[in-house]
């Protein structure tokens, strides 16, 4: 039977996401994986969640695993609301900051609108951009095509300031006011996605682009990296009107977000479990981050350089013009280390010079064995590459 036929007219436009491919492909407990974007089990906290679940069935009772409102449960959100300094009317709670994402895109996205978000881009938000048929352009070349003309302008653009998955890198300050100065230019909306940004390890904070530009911006907030993803719960900050409409478009996503979750979560934080969590999980991330790199500069050959996160999961390593990472993969998967291709994160598909090496998920006592692998393939991939460019230049010579 021929089924394609009953697919709507976004099928063809969604992404699968390659990172996603690999977890199903393999089982990355049985390799040296630098490949998912998994926190570390050993910050789960494990202990305080019997104690949590047993205190809220008996604070909240039946009301624990009941439909709750849209928005989310009012104790979660006045909790964050403090935590955050803003109104409680300006929080909503997400399943997930995957769905933040998505329910923006379908809030504000019609077929052909643009969407600038800074190349490398994280995938989930590329799937969501790309499903709703948006155009996701870079801000540089969007300003270089637009120069002079009134074509239509971008409805939002979309940044991760802190700790960026793919790259690691955080936006500086000018940098941000230049997205708020473009913002308010081209009168768009900011989608700032900020799974990371209470994991720093180093370097001062800065502000946020909500806390610059209030008015226009939406703050995707999660618990994933804080508590555990598989809670599955996030939150956005944003102006009611927005919000507005968001709570009525998930309406029809899921109702509520999960009610027995969000309870958990909102103790969490409340007893301080939270905050006390988060500074053993930034120690021990700090200590894989530092770890990571020294490793890097023991074994990665002349040529490759990465990227220094100041918080976090992920750095961005760029290994000499020429060498492709994309082929690499097949050959260190088989040999037995994993990362995700630069290419991946780009539009275009471009830069197959650089990959993402997440640092948290790695049991440690793999961190060395799997570097050390990655470094001696990503030298036979440069002498492999150079000897062909010289046989070439010799060729070439030949000819002449
Ligand atoms: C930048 C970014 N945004 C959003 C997400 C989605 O996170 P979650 O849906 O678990 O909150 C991730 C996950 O890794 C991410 O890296």
């Amino acid at each position: 039977m021929d089924y394609t036929k009953f697919f709507s007219a976004d099928v063809p436009s969604f992404l699968r996401s390659p990172v996603r491919e690999i977890f199903r492909k393999v089982d990355l407990n049985a390799i040296c994986s630098f490949a998912g974007g998994y926190p570390a089990a050993v910050t789960f906290p494990m202990a305080e969640i019997p104690g949590l679940a047993a205190k809220v069935l008996e604070k909240y009772g039946t009301r624990a695993l009941q439909y709750g409102a849209t928005q989310g449960v009012p104790e979660l959100r006045e909790v964050l609301a403090r935590r955050y300094g803003v109104p409680v009317s300006q929080v909503q709670i997400t399943t997930s900051s995957q769905q933040g994402i998505d329910v923006c895109s379908r809030v504000f996205l019609d077929p052909g609108d643009i969407v600038l978000a800074n190349n490398p881009v994280y995938l989930g938000a590329l799937q969501s951009f790309k499903a709703y048929r948006a155009q996701v352009m870079g801000i540089r070349p969007y300003l270089d095509q637009v120069q002079g003309s009134f074509g239509p302008g971008p409805k939002f653009i979309y940044v991760i300031p802190d700790f960026n998955n793919p790259s690691g890198e955080t936006m500086t300050l000018e940098e941000r006011q230049e997205i708020v100065r473009l913002a308010r230019e081209l009168d768009c909306l900011i989608v700032e996605d900020s799974p990371y940004r209470e994991l720093r390890y180093s370097g001062e904070p800065l502000p946020t682009i909500r806390e610059m530009a209030p008015e226009r911006t939406l703050h995707l907030g999660s618990f994933s990296k804080i508590f555990a993803p598989g809670f599955r719960l996030g939150w956005i900050i944003g102006p009611e009107p927005l919000l507005e409409q968001i709570y009525v478009c998930k309406q029809c996503l899921d109702l509520c977000p999960p009610v027995l979750d969000q309870y958990m979560a909102c103790e969490f934080m409340a007893s301080g479990m939270l905050d006390a969590n988060l500074a053993k999980t930034i120690v021990e991330y700090r200590r894989r981050r530092d770890l990571m790199v020294s490793l890097l500069e023991k074994y990665m050959p002349e040529g490759v350089s990465w990227t220094y996160p100041e918080g976090g999961l992920f750095l961005w390593l760029t290994l000499p013009e020429g060498i492709d990472t994309v082929a690499l993969y097949d050959r260190a998967l088989s040999a037995g280390v994993a990362y995700v291709a630069g290419s991946f994160f780009y539009t275009d598909g471009s830069h197959r010079n650089t990959m993402r090496m997440n640092f948290s998920f790695i049991d440690e006592a793999k961190m060395e064995p799997g570097i050390r692998l990655l470094a001696s393939l990503v030298r036979e991939a440069v002498c492999y590459y150079n000897l062909l460019v010289r046989k070439m230049n010799e060729e070439h010579i030949g000819k002449n």
